[in-house]
């Protein structure tokens, strides 16, 4: 009972915070915990079930700042489901009432707001928020100034009804969000946690001047009220076959997008549970290639006739479910901010977390950026920080939760963390120039630099030594048996027995990749060197055209300038890198351990001849082992041919080529987008022209 008072009582704070104050304090996952924990007990126990529970209520009262709106018929909460045996419980429990093939209309769930469009004889006239689901606020003139948010009914639906209730959620554009964050960013303010917040926040303004500035979408999903001549009722309450809605859900969603609403293109009318669990697995795996955010699929079966039968709970109806997506964000202590020392000297800060489980992985650590970014974020130690994990992309903190003006909630802030002034690796002074955002380490001979170093040169896109990560080049670094990349080929067994985890296969498997390096093309030795601006493109473009280190040398600015792929910037920093006698000690310590130096001219990399640019402005995504071709080696192919090469797949993928032992991740994404997918043996094709196979 204790715990079931005390979880009603948070989840009403939470609610609260995020619904009126448009302020929350916890992730959205953290929420819907709390959620499941106080419904658990409620099952187990139904006597502490008490009226108006947060288990069986929606949303949170509104804020005196708007005038109230009555909802005539309620604007309703969904349940939700977290899991794929959640959803088919929720099957389970349809099934007594529902036929095995009954149609199910799959939505995404948009992160936004629901708002309440009203329309008097097919004029816009209110725009309410859904507040407690029984009375919202009055938002008219801000929602007024969206631009998806059609003044008229077209008159596509002609006669349009007397009134009709159109309801749907404003959200903000992820590309919006980002514009606006940096907008912030640069006039000094500080930045938004995440677009549903700044969609929220902009739409309750008391200046509908903010709101017009904020770039809001909106998607339509549902009608609440409509009166068509003579008779007045909702959508759920009569059969509106005779309104022109049509009987169905999918039908009322056609005639949304007919009358000037945007309605989610990606949708589905599906039958039975595996085609729903079907469309939800698409819909995760394609959620980042949207621009807006979605956290979840919202079923609702597509019979409105069916759905009056089925009727709703006080706070959700029992013909619609949310299957929600595993969070990317949670909230969790930021113990602290330090500062990395890279390659190059830049010192990067960031943040050391109480670990957290977040889009798939425990986070323990997540970059900061740079200076700016933690003072726009505004981040301090001590500080309850939301951390956001989505897809591939690295774990980064978004900002604190600020429990401004919560009574005892508040608690003192520590100071605002300082930019150190000296190298935690050297002690040399961190210098930040005028007009960048950067901050570096001076001292070329700092050990946390050299380490990255020879970490990098060790790496799987330059030299991909095998077993030696950052880790243990660090333990050698401090042992001293390494100081530049070129000691790791004086490397024996001999140095290496009696260390600490390394005992004769590890040392042997060491001493094995160690050698295979020494015979890598010149291109991954020129990007293993590290030199500033001289990245793949330009090492192989360098590579290639000179064919080996010495005729680099020997060459001079103008003539590396002129090379297609390299420049003026990168010409002067290769120049001024190959003047340092260190540097070029290091070259001839590598060309005397017998790592090659040359780029090898043959069926991928030739020397002058420029390879026709038959992939020019393509992106060509290579999965799987295809034969006679190195992962490299078909990368190189597809770069040489002007074209892109990167990891994954996006509509923009021009195909996909699928050697032995694909990812099936890939293969998937790729029909689902209908990127074509093509067998490794038409690679050559493809290279050579840059046009699909035909249809043979
Ligand atoms: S239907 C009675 N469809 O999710 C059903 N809601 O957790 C009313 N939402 O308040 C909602 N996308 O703000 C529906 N395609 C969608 C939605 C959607 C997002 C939101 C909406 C609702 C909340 C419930």
């Amino acid at each position: 009972m204790a715990r079931a008072e005390e979880l009603r009582a948070l989840i009403a704070y939470h609610n609260d915070r995020y619904h009126r104050l448009d302020d929350p304090e916890i992730s959205d996952g953290e929420f819907d915990d709390l959620v499941r924990e106080l419904r658990s007990i409620e099952t187990d126990h139904p006597d502490l079930v008490v009226p108006g529970s947060p288990t069986s209520t929606v949303g949170a009262a509104s804020s005196a700042l708007f005038a109230p709106v009555a909802h005539r018929v309620p604007m309703m909460s969904l349940d939700n489901a977290f899991s794929r045996e959640e959803l088919q419980a929720w099957a389970d429990r349809l099934a007594k009432q529902i036929a095995a093939n009954t149609a199910f209309v799959c939505e995404l769930k948009i992160d936004g707001l629901a708002i309440s469009l009203t329309y008097r004889g097919g004029r816009f006239v209110q725009a309410a928020t859904r507040g407690d689901g029984r009375t919202g606020e009055d938002v008219t003139p801000n929602v007024a100034t969206i631009a998806d948010i059609p003044e008229r009914l077209r008159s596509t639906v002609d006669p349009p009804p007397e009134l009709i209730e159109v309801r749907g959620e404003v959200y903000m554009p992820v590309s919006a969000f980002n514009d606006l964050n940096r907008r912030q960013a640069e006039a000094g303010e500080r930045l938004f946690v995440n677009p549903r917040n700044s969609a929220a926040g902009s739409l309750r303004q008391k200046d509908s001047s903010v709101t017009a500035s904020r770039s809001l979408s909106f998607w339509a999903y549902q009608v609440g009220e409509l009166e068509v001549a003579r008779s007045s009722t909702s959508a759920g309450g009569q059969d509106n076959r005779s309104n022109g809605l049509g009987p169905t859900h999918s039908s009322t969603l056609e005639w949304l997008g007919k009358a000037g609403f945007p309605v989610n293109p990606e949708r589905e009318l599906v039958h039975g549970l595996d085609e729903v669990l079907d469309f939800c697995r698409q819909a995760e795996d394609g959620r980042h290639d949207l621009n807006y955010e979605i956290d979840g699929v919202v079923v609702k079966v597509d019979d409105l006739a069916l759905q009056r039968q089925l009727g709703s709970t006080s706070r959700a109806p029992r013909w619609a479910i949310a299957y929600k997506f595993p969070p990317e964000e949670r909230t969790t202590e930021l113990r602290d901010i330090s500062v990395s020392i890279g390659r190059t000297g830049k010192a990067t800060p960031f943040a050391m977390l109480s670990p957290v489980f977040v889009g798939g992985s425990t986070v323990s650590l997540a970059t900061l950026h740079n200076e700016d970014q933690v003072r726009a974020k505004d981040v301090r130690p001590g500080d309850t920080v939301v951390v956001r994990k989505a897809g591939d992309v690295i774990p980064e903190v978004v900002g604190p939760v600020l429990a401004v003006g919560a009574g005892d909630r508040r608690r003192r802030r520590r100071a605002a963390w300082k930019f150190p002034t000296e190298c935690p690796s050297c002690g040399a002074p961190l210098v930040r120039l005028p007009g960048e955002s950067d901050t570096f380490c001076t001292n070329l001979d700092c050990p946390g630099q050299r380490v990255q170093r020879i970490a990098h040169f060790a790496s799987r896109s330059a030299m991909d030594i095998e077993g030696l990560g950052e880790q243990r080049v660090q333990l050698f670094a401090d042992l001293g048996l390494l100081n530049d990349v070129a000691d790791l080929y004086t490397f024996t067994a001999g140095t290496l027995d009696g260390l600490e985890g390394f005992g004769p296969l590890s040392i042997a498997n060491l001493l094995g990749a160690i050698d295979d390096s020494r015979s890598r093309p010149l291109h991954r030795v020129l990007i293993g060197l590290g030199i500033r601006h001289l990245g793949q493109v330009g090492s192989i473009a360098l590579a290639r055209s000179k064919g080996d280190i010495d005729a680099i040398i020997s060459a001079d600015e103008e003539s590396l300038a002129v090379v297609d792929g390299v420049g003026p910037v990168i010409a002067a920093s290769v120049v001024r890198w190959l003047a340092s006698a260190v540097n070029r000690s290091v070259v001839e310590r590598l060309r005397s351990a017998g790592v090659n130096l040359t780029e090898p001219s043959g069926a991928v990399s030739t020397t002058d001849a420029k390879r026709p640019q038959t992939l020019a402005g393509k992106s060509v995504v290579v999965t799987g082992t295809l034969e006679g071709w190195t992962r490299e080696e078909a990368e190189e192919a597809i770069l040489a041919r002007g074209g892109k090469s990167p990891g994954s797949v996006s509509k923009k993928t021009f195909a996909l080529v699928v050697g032995e032992s694909p990812g099936a991740a890939k293969v998937t994404k790729a029909e689902q987008l209908g990127v074509p997918v093509l067998e490794g043996t038409a690679f050559g094709r493809l290279l050579e022209s840059g046009e699909l196979p035909g249809p043979d």
